[in-house]
């Protein structure tokens, strides 16, 4: 398997650079591509880690060499917001990046499985189907927007809340990756319950977790660290199950049945060819529902905007 990370001299690039040759499976390559001239650099810094994993790093205005032969691409380059801004703030930029990055995908690694991770990821999900779509290479299956860091989220918190064990605790988050759109299943923890305060407070908390971060760094950008993690988290499951392992399921924004939008986050089953099966996420509480319905125009809105943006 080849990796390609897009954006690798970045906070997430570097940090997820690292956690890839410490994860993937042996004898995979990774090729680390950012517009940055210290790239080439940071894949001979981690390429002294004595793990079996190839790493190869490229600068420059052409991600082509790093996108040859790629199974998965993850995309982090673009820019991060500051205080006060909203991710969609970011959207001036980070529209023309996607689409730029994705058109090359197209070209050099049509079959390859995109995990975009630069943000609005509601609206650059959106124009990554597109700009596959207009060339003629789009299969819903290999296009993921990487909201694992929702899910890694809400697993802390709540562990923190009833005192569990991080590790052991599993929470579905679906909808999108911004505010009201980020909806935890918080009802569907196993053995836990949680009183209506609590869901509020809690789902608020995830919600605007991304905020906590960009505020706590004061101008110095947003979470970096612990998406890495996020992103390893789902590049190496999406690695596992594109070499046949069995069962692998994550939460992250695809194209599904469209029964809420085009674009929608929720458990993905992933087999060798990407999504073998949007799974269904379950019963809602009353509360969910409500979170659920109340969100459903701000996200047909984002994605609008980025079909908007590559058609005209
Ligand atoms: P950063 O500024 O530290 O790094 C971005 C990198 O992208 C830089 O190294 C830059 O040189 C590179 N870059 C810019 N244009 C490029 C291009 N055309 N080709 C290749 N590389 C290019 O930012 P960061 O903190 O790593 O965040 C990156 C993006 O990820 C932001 O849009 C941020 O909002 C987003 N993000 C998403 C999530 C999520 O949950 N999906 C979480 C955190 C951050
Ligand atoms: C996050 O959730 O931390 C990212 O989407 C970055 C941000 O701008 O909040």
């Amino acid at each position: 398997m080849k990796v390609a990370v897009l954006g690798a001299a970045g906070g997430i690039g570097q940090a997820l650079a690292l956690l890839l040759k410490l994860n993937l499976p042996k004898g995979s390559d990774l090729a680390l591509y950012d517009i940055a001239p210290v790239t080439p650099g940071v894949a001979v810094d981690i390429s002294h880690i004595p793990t079996a994993v190839n790493a190869k790093g490229y600068a420059g205005e052409d991600p082509t060499p790093a996108l040859e032969g790629a199974d998965v691409v993850l995309i982090s380059a673009g820019v991060a917001r500051k205080p006060g801004m909203d991710r969609a703030d970011l959207f001036n930029v980070n529209a023309g990046i996607i689409r730029n990055l994705v058109g090359k995908v197209a070209e050099v690694a049509p079959q390859a499985c995109i995990g975009v991770i630069t943000n609005p990821v509601n609206t650059t999900v959106a124009i990554a189907a597109e700009v596959l779509k207009n060339a003629g290479v789009y299969d819903k299956r290999r296009l993921f927007g990487v909201t694992t860091l929702d899910v890694i989220r809400s697993e802390t918190f709540v562990a923190e809340a009833k005192g569990l064990e991080p590790e052991q605790v599993k929470v579905k988050v679906i909808g999108g990756h911004s505010g009201v759109t980020i909806l935890p299943l918080l009802s569907q923890v196993e053995g836990v319950t949680f009183s209506d305060e609590e869901i509020a407070s809690l789902t608020q908390r995830i919600q605007n977790a991304g905020t906590e971060v960009v505020e706590a760094k004061a101008g110095g950008g947003s979470a970096t660290l612990s998406m890495a993690q996020a992103a390893c988290r789902f590049g190496t499951s999406l690695v596992r199950a594109l070499q046949g392992e069995q069962g692998v399921v994550e939460c992250a924004y695809v194209e599904g049945s469209g029964e809420h939008s085009r674009f929608f986050a929720q458990p993905v089953l992933l087999g060798t060819k990407g999504v073998v099966e949007v799974q269904n996420y379950g019963a809602l509480s009353a509360f969910e529902q409500k979170a659920l319905d109340d969100m459903m125009e701000t996200l047909a809105a984002d994605i609008d905007k980025g079909v908007a943006f590559v058609n005209g």
